[in-house]
């Protein structure tokens, strides 16, 4: 048996019909940026979040530089943020001209430590961005508070969590802008890149409107430098057949996950993850934990298990940060966590009988 690590063709075939002729209606029409398939995504994404705005873009990495801008974050400026990332979220405060900083994982969520964030808050800090690991929201009560108290602004990175929430409320709707990315994998994916920033703020979204294309606004004047971040016509029509299936697809995936819970929960050195109280995980990842994890993936590979590694260096030794100035063991839980992690298949339509492979050849790994 061979088990892929996700199958985008089982997602889409039950949808086939209605997403070709979602296309062939962009195709017909010819307006293949923006306009009104973008605004319609635009107001479903945005309802589905319970923010009162969407504004569309190319990539989560676009979202995220659009949403630093639009709080005026720049130059001289420092970005709270966590090392156990994407890269994309690092990269795109760079690219804001601000320095990121980091503040430690924890351990039982993978994301960031609540307790740890203060002390990293100095005059220069204007935002912090709370990644929501694997499909899961960060503890922003607390990350609310130290935010207020200190006058900071909150850039959600939801671009693994769609559809995830935190005592009630959706990602996307907690911070002052939120941002998401529609990679094909992600649990609302797009047909190539695509990307989404959410808020209530209706100045803030005018930016990230003018930002997203050009800097533009009114019509032939450029009042500002921005960026081509367009979202493509076919990919909103696209995500928009798609955005119905996203609660029904992310119950799917936590079917899965609590099959994995059940048989894998014996195994000596593995650790499961573990969803938080305050929330509802929406398993963008299954991530497990175990200290022999390089042996494990060589293992299951050989047995067409096919596993992830999200990610496999924290992002403060990543060779691009370097100038950054930190050095292994600054960031002990993070660098510990991307030591162990293992990413076991995950996608909807996941069969009892591919879940309960993957445990028997896990015990056999693991042995
Ligand atoms: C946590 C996180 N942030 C940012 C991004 C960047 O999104 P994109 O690949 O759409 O630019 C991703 C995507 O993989 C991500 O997982």
């Amino acid at each position: 048996m061979k088990v892929n690590f996700v199958d985008l063709k089982k997602m889409h075939e039950p949808i086939r019909k209605e997403i070709d002729e979602a296309i062939k209606g962009i195709v017909d029409n010819t307006s293949f940026i923006l306009g009104k398939p973008v605004e319609l995504f635009e107001e479903n994404f945005a309802s589905y979040c319970g923010t009162k705005f969407a504004v569309g873009v190319n990539s989560g990495t676009a979202a995220l530089h659009t949403a630093l801008l639009s709080l005026g974050i720049g130059k001289g400026d420092e970005v709270i943020t966590v090392p156990n990332t994407f890269f994309a979220t690092v990269e795109a405060i760079l690219h804001s001209g601000a320095k990121p900083v980091f503040v430690d994982a924890k351990e039982e969520s993978f994301n960031m430590d609540p307790e740890l964030l203060e002390e990293k808050i100095t005059s220069k800090t204007k935002a912090i961005i709370p990644v929501h690991l694997f499909g899961q929201c960060c503890d922003m009560k607390p990350i609310k508070e130290i935010a207020e108290k200190h006058s900071l602004k909150i850039i959600e990175d939801a671009c693994q969590a769609h559809g995830a929430e935190y005592n009630g409320k959706k990602a996307g709707s907690i911070g002052d802008l939120a941002c998401f990315s529609f990679y094909p994998a992600k649990n609302l994916g797009a047909f190539g890149e695509g990307g989404m920033i959410t808020g209530s703020d209706e100045e803030l979204i005018d930016k990230a409107r003018v930002f997203r294309a050009h800097g533009e606004k009114p019509k032939n004047t450029h009042n500002l430098v921005g960026y081509n971040y367009r979202l493509e016509s076919l990919q909103a029509a696209v995500l928009n057949v798609k955005l119905k299936k996203l609660d029904e697809w992310n119950s799917m995936r936590r079917t899965v996950a609590k099959k994995y819970n059940e048989i894998l929960g014996d195994i000596k050195g593995l650790i499961l993850p573990k969803e938080m109280s305050y929330g509802k995980h929406v398993y963008h990842l299954y991530v497990a934990r175990v200290k022999e994890r390089d042996n494990l993936q060589d293992y299951l590979k050989e047995q067409e298990i096919f596993t992830g590694i999200h990610y496999s260096t924290p992002v403060h030794l990543q060779p691009a940060c370097s100038f950054l100035g930190y050095t292994k063991g600054d960031f002990p839980v993070a660098e510990k966590l991307m030591q162990e992690i293992i990413s076991l298949p995950m996608h909807p339509f996941l069969t009892e009988e591919e879940i309960d492979f993957v445990g028997e050849k896990l015990r056999e790994g693991l042995k």
